[in-house]
């Protein structure tokens, strides 16, 4: 087992990471001493597998734990299960002190986050990220929050979690597309920051591709610590963790452009993070042979960034709407691995020429 300390504005939770931690999650979680109910945010497969023995540790310590139902994945996302939600947790008599939990993947833990965060005003919250994305990025850095028809992530806030229980055994059950997407920010973490986890990857990827435990166990809690000292140094997400937006602006716009159907989120960075170190090169500021590396090791984790490419108009675009970038378009760029600088005044020529290349066409 593994502790990981994020430290926020004079706080700071321990994300807790291994196998066999949700089971005694009765001793790793901290004392809600006015608390009498835990209610626990998650979807029906996840729940079926993971919340008898959640509840099960909770009872130990004299709380009672209500699950609340909510759709798979993405579309849980929404205002209208957010409302759902509250009038839910209003009619069980939910109390300021009772904790609410998210079991489940990203979309689950932000869900859950945002009542969370608002439900009378803040109530204590506890993450149980299941999905490799989500033990690795969307369960750390306190952003909650759900969609609204003209856009992803529109309505949130920023609420903390007391801790994060990251069981490594949930992962072994991942359909395979969701296994590769968390890889994908995996290998963001191991170019930008992580140069050590690259080097490790690039040696022995099939140990992660065969999710050996006691290997995913050491590979969540470096990327976690990875993530968690960008939040450390800017919380409220205005400089310096844009780094871990690498990859993200051309993902996102794919993903918008796809309608959310084609590529998923991994998929959609995978191609980011090539985009990326082609245009780090071709803008003179990254080091000859950062694509082909990136290149070689999505490849080697199963991430083929391929797919049709929109026109380099409509990228461009996007790229203008992504809602980090209200003064010109920033993008996040590699000097070297684990080097990543931000960077400002690209032309957009360089831009569309590096997106041709890309397959995108006029
Ligand atoms: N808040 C943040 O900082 C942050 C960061 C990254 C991503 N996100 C958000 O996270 C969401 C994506 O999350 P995700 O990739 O975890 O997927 P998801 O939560 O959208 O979907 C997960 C799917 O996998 C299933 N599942 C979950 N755990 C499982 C398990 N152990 N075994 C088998 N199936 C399981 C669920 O039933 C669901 O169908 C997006 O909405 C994204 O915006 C947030
Ligand atoms: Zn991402």
């Amino acid at each position: 087992m593994e502790r990981v300390t994020v430290r926020v504005s004079g706080r700071s939770y321990q994300v807790i990471v291994g196998s066999g931690v949700l089971e005694r999650a009765d001793e790793l979680v901290p004392a809600f001493p006015a608390a009498t109910q835990a209610f626990v945010v998650t979807d029906r497969t996840v729940h079926d597998a993971w919340f008898p023995p959640l509840a099960a540790a909770f009872d130990r310590v004299g709380l009672h734990a209500v699950a609340l139902l909510v759709p798979a994945g993405e579309e849980a996302k929404t205002l209208d299960v957010y409302r759902a939600l509250l009038h839910q947790l209003a009619t069980q008599e939910a109390h300021r002190d009772d904790p609410i939990l998210a079991l489940g993947g990203g979309s689950t833990g932000d869900l859950a986050g945002f009542v969370a965060a608002t439900y009378m005003r803040g109530t204590p919250f506890v993450q149980v990220p299941t999905t490799l994305t989500a033990q690795v990025d969307a369960s750390i850095g306190g952003k909650t929050a759900v969609n609204l028809p003209e856009g992803k992530n529109l309505v949130g806030a920023f609420h903390q979690p007391s801790v994060v229980l990251s069981e490594i055994t949930t992962l072994a059950s991942l359909p395979d597309r969701d296994f590769r997407a968390g890889l994908a920010e995996v290998a963001k973490y191991a170019l930008t920051i992580d140069v050590e986890l690259l080097a490790q990857l690039e040696r022995d990827p099939s140990a992660v591709l065969a999710r050996d435990p006691v290997v995913l166990e050491r590979l969540v809690t470096r990327c976690v610590a990875a993530k968690a000292g960008e939040v450390a140094e800017d919380e409220r997400d205005t400089g310096r963790r844009l780094v871990l937006n690498y990859g993200h602006t051309l993902g996102h716009a794919l993903e918008r452009l796809d309608a959310f159907a084609g590529r998923s989120h991994g998929e959609a960075i995978a191609a980011g993070m090539v985009f990326a170190a082609r245009l780090s090169e071709a803008h003179g500021v990254g080091e000859d042979g950062l694509t082909a590396r990136t290149l070689r090791l999505l490849s080697s984790l199963g991430l083929e960034p391929e797919g049709p490419m929109p026109p380099a108009e409509d990228l461009l675009h996007a790229f203008q709407l992504d809602k980090k970038f209200r003064d010109g378009v920033r993008f996040v760029l590699l000097e070297d691995t684990g080097r990543p600088r931000i960077v400002d005044d690209v032309p957009p020529d360089e831009v569309r020429r590096v997106l041709h290349e890309m397959g995108a066409p006029v």
